[in-house]
């Protein structure tokens, strides 16, 4: 099959190598030349784990191609538009502008019989309004709403393989031929008996942002028990154990730490509050307001660890963090909780050295004030104080001896990805987040008490 894919960011870019992965030809479109660039000489331009190989074995078939002139979308019998939807800066709704435009520029080249597929995350509301923008400018072409679940860092992976399939289509003989072209596309991916789900445009569009909503729910669901966790002495890495052997509840997204960032999350579930608002049912999403603000406050309360463990003042400090990037396997560091931690500690007159295994370079750019150093061992050379902000497989591995350049012994583990054991055996001083010291004082209290009472 004959397919364009507009955009080739994060999820475009991955779409397209995918699509053409799984036998289609492929042409991919953006605006960007220097992005554009890079994909057609194989170089993927952010960091995701197969792409590149992706990208420089279909580029050697013929099947991929990439081009900066939506013209070249003509001859292509899909479309999917796979711009991104970020954050407005003055609202918490999401900015439809590269949609909008992608889906004008589109119009001009659509065949009668030709599918208009949006995958990029939107509100709900949306592909109607487009449905009806295409009804008067190209009336025999059809729209379908396909959201894209894929994670950074396995994003090759949920493309061609993913959990399920949602196909939003209009109602009627547009919905089935939407369906049969859907179907010929993701043939290999149904082929393994992949759930797929049939659905009206509403639908579609609210599964994705229900679905990470959901997952950020649970995010702070877990961290908001690291607060009383951190208030009782209770450690939160043995209660998400405990509470995720409920298979009702399962293990997944219970890990306590610094909390969700990224691309995708943070945005998202402002955004639909936003919408909810429009919609008359703000107060059904009210909770996602709170779901922020836990998720929030966990960065509030890494800094106040920090400062706290520099006695109080962190000018003139040397502050070493391990991880910028806003999640292990990936250079993005959009709205990353580690580089807000860090970029705070700057603010407040530290020296801070960071280092992170990919995403340095991205880092660098968004806070040219930090000192970025290439490992954790040259991070840590005379610093005061170590926090660990992103779990890293590198950094899940560290031993003190790793880390006796530090002059200071303390250690903060943002994400609960170190057995504090070894740590505290080697003279270190370890906090976490939702996880106390041993025999912390309001326990020892407690149990005095209870000695006390007899
Ligand atoms: C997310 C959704 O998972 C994906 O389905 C959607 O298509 C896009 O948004 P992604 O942004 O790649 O994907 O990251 P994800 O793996 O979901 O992690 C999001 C954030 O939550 C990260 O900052 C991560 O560190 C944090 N997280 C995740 C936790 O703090 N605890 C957990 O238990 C899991």
């Amino acid at each position: 099959m004959k397919i364009s894919v507009i955009g080739c960011g994060y999820l475009g870019a991955v779409h397209a190598a995918s699509m053409a992965k799984l036998g289609h030809e492929v042409v991919g479109i953006d605006r960007d030349e220097a992005k554009i660039a890079a994909l057609a000489a194989g170089r993927p331009p952010f960091f995701e784990p197969g792409l590149a190989a992706a990208l420089s074995s279909t580029l050697k078939t013929g099947k991929l191609s990439f081009n900066n002139d939506i013209a070249a979308v003509a001859g292509a019998d899909v479309h999917f538009i796979a711009v991104g939807t970020p954050q407005l800066a003055d609202s918490p709704a999401a900015d439809l502008s590269y949609v909008n435009a992608a889906f004008e520029g589109l119009l001009p080249y659509l065949r009668p019989g030709d599918l208009v597929v949006g995958k990029s995350t939107v509100p709900i509301g949306t592909a109607e309004r487009l449905q009806a923008v295409l009804r008067s400018a190209a009336p025999m072409s059809i729209l379908a709403w396909n959201p894209e679940f894929l994670r950074e860092g396995f994003a090759i992976k949920d493309t061609v393989s993913p959990d399920r399939l949602v196909y939003g289509v209009p109602p009627g003989e547009e919905g089935f031929r939407a369906v049969a072209i859907l179907d010929e596309i993701y043939a290999a991916t149904l082929a393994r008996k992949t759930p797929r789900l049939i659905v009206d445009f509403a639908t579609a569009e609210l599964v994705k942002v229900a679905a990470n909503a959901f997952l950020a729910t649970k995010i702070s669901f877990i961290n908001a028990m690291a607060e009383v966790a951190e208030a009782t002495g209770a450690d939160i890495t043995l209660l998400a154990d405990a509470l995720g052997h409920d298979k009702r509840i399962g293990r997944k997204f219970l890990n306590a730490g610094l909390g969700f960032g990224g691309g995708c999350l943070p945005k998202d579930i402002r955004a639909f509050r936003a919408r909810a608002d429009e919609l008359g049912v703000g107060s059904s999403l009210a909770f996602l307001g709170e779901v922020d603000a836990i998720n929030l406050r966990r960065r509030d309360r890494m800094v106040e660890l920090a400062v706290d463990a520099l006695g109080g003042d962190p000018a003139g400090k040397r502050v070493a963090i391990l991880g910028l990037a806003f999640k292990p396997k990936s250079d993005d560091v959009r709205d990353a909780p580690a580089l807000d931690v860090a970029a705070r500690l700057l603010a407040s007159g530290a020296t801070v050295v960071a280092t992170d295994p990919q995403a340095i370079e991205t880092s660098r750019r968004v806070i040219p004030g930090l000192e970025y150093v290439d490992t954790p061992a040259l991070a840590v050379e005379g610093a005061d104080i170590v926090l660990l902000l992103t779990e890293w497989k590198e950094y899940r591995g560290l031993t003190p001896s790793d880390l006796d350049a530090a002059t200071g012994r303390i250690l903060l583990d943002g994400r609960n990805c170190l057995d504090p054991r070894p740590w505290r055996d080697a003279g270190w001083t370890i906090r976490s987040l939702g996880r106390s010291e041993p025999a912390t004082p309001r326990l020892r209290d407690r149990e005095e008490s209870l000695v006390a009472a007899g």
